[in-house]
């Protein structure tokens, strides 16, 4: 039970808690919280001086002294709106510290207004030990003018201790009065004996969240949490007591639900904003197609659109994923629907589709599986394959009515489409089946490495044939270009042809395009442009006959380190401009910004 003490002590604690943070905020006007990049000097009694840290991933760090001198302590003061640094301290002059050591081998200019604009190895990337740390002394304004001293005023901020004071009384359970009882939300069966679980909070606590019902006269609530969940909810409980709490791409998904069930906006929000983050992580595509499920329960349409789309997006891993065959059949015709859907061509979507089914055998009726199969988008499958079709397909005999009509449209509208018939109504606008996907097989993409460009050979080779400015595609017979870099090189230009349209007809009439991307005003000047924005990527075609009925509605997809489709952008006069930096959206994050950028080119029937 609990003793007055002990109510007391809480009561001062939660005090603190909250007039700490509230005084930070309207008071002194200070960071409420450190910034990632933040410095500060450490360990000693004096404000000037101490051990330099970094604050990066919410914990503080410090910096060790390889590469480091004046430079570098003039950028930390002055940093620190210190006039400048008098002398380094190299070596462990402080208390010693215990966190991550986040910086090394420091080259500054001295200019830079931040540390961390310096350069260095990587965050935590060192091969140094705590000895080597390093410290600095800053000059201090005012000691050699003889300015009135102006009294100042020096936060005092507890409250990361206090966090983990709170912590503690969490965990011990000491003085607690309200109990939780846990148990599974399908029901209380008890298999191996008990599945509930029972976990003594304080009301005090709790109260702050009038969803916890932790009233007055209320001693006990009973939740239900789902199995998987469950693991979670002792961290969920012991953040509503320390404000601090680790999330994972395994637990940010019952931290969000949690949260939003007991009104915990500010972790709400947090963990929402991590959906998109963790997106392009999961490789297993788990995380991925469990959040799209859960949106779709909560009824957040935009967190379900941003997962599906990033699915659709990168299509082609998906289906290599071990989330592929367990993916339900409500998803598959939501996926199955969509026009961006980047795959090699639609007989791919075909070929999953059809493997899909025979993975779930009996369990997808007939009725669903013609549901699903009425998706494909026959027309769009390449002439070649259609012929191969009915001996490949697995499901064909299955479906013998069903492909053959399919196939049959699809003949059609490969040979008459553009020529007597071209008024057909049959050739529905409105039908999905004869528009394109982002098909991206050769030849109707290619990629812009801007890694891996090369300068064009100044002295031309005596054998052309292996020219390290081509490679040749024994599939389809035909060299393709590297990526070449112009002289300034502010842009890189690519060349390669794709037929007029897919269907048969015009497999022998041809389109030249010319792919760049340009990385800045002056690439752009050298095209007579005037860009917006850097990298701009442009695809134009060179030469070619204009073909009624044939609109080209080009794509630019921009993939993240090679890895996943993390933007996809339309071209509009030509132009396609990225949003790679951090004052824009970006779709799904990049870390560093690396892409590749693939142009593709789709003719669509208009
Ligand atoms: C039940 O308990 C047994 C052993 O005590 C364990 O092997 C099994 O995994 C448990 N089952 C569940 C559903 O917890
Ligand atoms: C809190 O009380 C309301 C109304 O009595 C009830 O509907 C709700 O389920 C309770 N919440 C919890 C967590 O027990
Ligand atoms: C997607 O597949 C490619 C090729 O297999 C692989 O290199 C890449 O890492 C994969 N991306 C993800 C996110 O799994
Ligand atoms: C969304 O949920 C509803 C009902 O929970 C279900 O019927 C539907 O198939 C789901 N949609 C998708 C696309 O999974
Ligand atoms: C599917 O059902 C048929 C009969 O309807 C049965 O012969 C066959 O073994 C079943 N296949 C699987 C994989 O369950
Ligand atoms: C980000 O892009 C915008 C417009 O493209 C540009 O104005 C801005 O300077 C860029 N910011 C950084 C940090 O590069």
């Amino acid at each position: 039970m609990l003793t007055h003490r002990k109510v007391c002590t809480l009561w001062l604690l939660m005090l603190l808690h909250d007039t700490g943070s509230a005084f930070k905020l309207s008071f002194f006007k200070r960071n409420p919280d450190p910034q990632d990049g933040d410095v500060r000097l450490f360990g000693s009694k004096s404000v000037s001086q101490g051990r330099v840290e970094v604050y990066h991933e919410g914990k503080w760090g410090t910096v060790c002294d390889d590469g480091w001198d004046m430079a570098e302590a003039q950028v930390v003061c002055r940093q620190l709106n210190f006039p400048g640094a008098k002398s380094v301290i190299i070596g462990n002059d402080y208390k010693q510290a215990i966190g991550p050591i986040w910086l090394d081998d420091m080259k500054c200019e001295g200019t830079e207004n931040r540390l961390t604009s310096c350069s260095f190895k990587n965050w935590g990337v060192t091969d140094c030990s705590h000895k080597e740390d390093v410290g600095v002394i800053c000059e201090e304004a005012g000691t050699d003018t003889n300015l009135t001293p102006i009294d100042s005023t020096y936060s005092l901020d507890h409250t990361f201790s206090l966090s983990d004071e709170l912590g503690q009384i969490f965990d011990s359970g000491d003085g607690c009065d309200f109990l939780i009882l846990v148990q599974r939300e399908t029901g209380n069966r008890q298999e191996n004996g008990s599945t509930e679980t029972t976990i003594c909070t304080h009301k005090l606590i709790l109260s702050k969240f009038p969803l916890f019902n932790a009233s007055e006269e209320i001693t006990s609530i009973t939740v239900s949490i789902s199995q998987a969940c469950q693991p979670h909810f002792n961290s969920f409980l012991r953040y509503i007591y320390t404000r601090k709490i680790d999330v994972t791409f395994s637990s940010v998904q019952c931290l969000h639900w949690m949260a939003s069930k007991f009104g915990v906006k500010q972790l709400m929000d947090e963990t929402g904003r991590m959906f998109t983050k963790i997106l392009p992580e999961d490789a297993s595509f788990h995380t991925q197609v469990s959040l799209y499920e859960y949106a779709n329960e909560t009824g957040d349409l935009v967190l379900q659109e941003n997962c599906i789309q990033f699915l659709a997006w990168n299509y082609q891993n998906l289906t290599e994923s071990p989330a592929w065959t367990s993916l339900s059949f409500g998803f598959l015709q939501a996926l199955l629907s969509r026009s961006d859907l980047v795959v090699p061509d639609e007989y791919f979507v075909l070929q999953t589709l059809e493997s899909w089914i025979t993975e779930k055998g009996n369990s997808t009726s007939l009725e669903s599986q013609v549901d699903l199969l009425s998706r494909i988008r026959f027309p769009m499958i390449p002439a070649e394959k259609l012929y191969e079709l009915q001996s490949m397909s697995s499901l064909y005999s299955t479906h013998k009515a069903m492909y053959r009509e399919n196939i049959f449209k699809a003949f059609e509208f490969n040979i008459l489409l553009f020529s007597s018939h071209l008024s057909d109504p049959k050739f529905n606008k409105d039908d999905d089946g004869y528009h394109p996907r982002i098909y991206i097989a050769k030849p109707w993409s290619t990629d812009i490495d801007p890694s891996r460009v090369v300068q064009p050979d100044p002295v031309p080779r005596r054998y052309p044939t292996y020219n390290r400015h081509e490679y040749y595609d024994y599939r389809y017979q035909q060299i393709y270009p590297v990526s070449t870099v112009s002289p300034n090189g502010q842009t890189i230009t690519e060349s390669f042809s794709t037929p007029i349209h897919n269907s048969l007809i015009f497999q022998d009439k041809t389109v030249q395009w010319k792919a760049n991307v340009l990385k800045s005003q002056q690439g752009c000047s050298d095209h007579g442009l005037t860009c917006e924005s850097f990298p701009v990527a442009r695809l134009a075609p060179q030469s070619h006959t204009r073909q009624q009925n044939v609109l080209f509605r080009n794509q630019l997809l921009v993939m993240c380190h090679g890895k996943y489709i993390s933007q996809l952008q339309d071209f509009k006069d030509n132009m396609a401009h990225t949003t790679v930096n951090e004052t824009h959206v970006v779709a799904y994050p990049c870390p560093d910004d690396q892409y590749i950028y693939r142009f593709v080119v789709r003719p669509d029937y208009n």
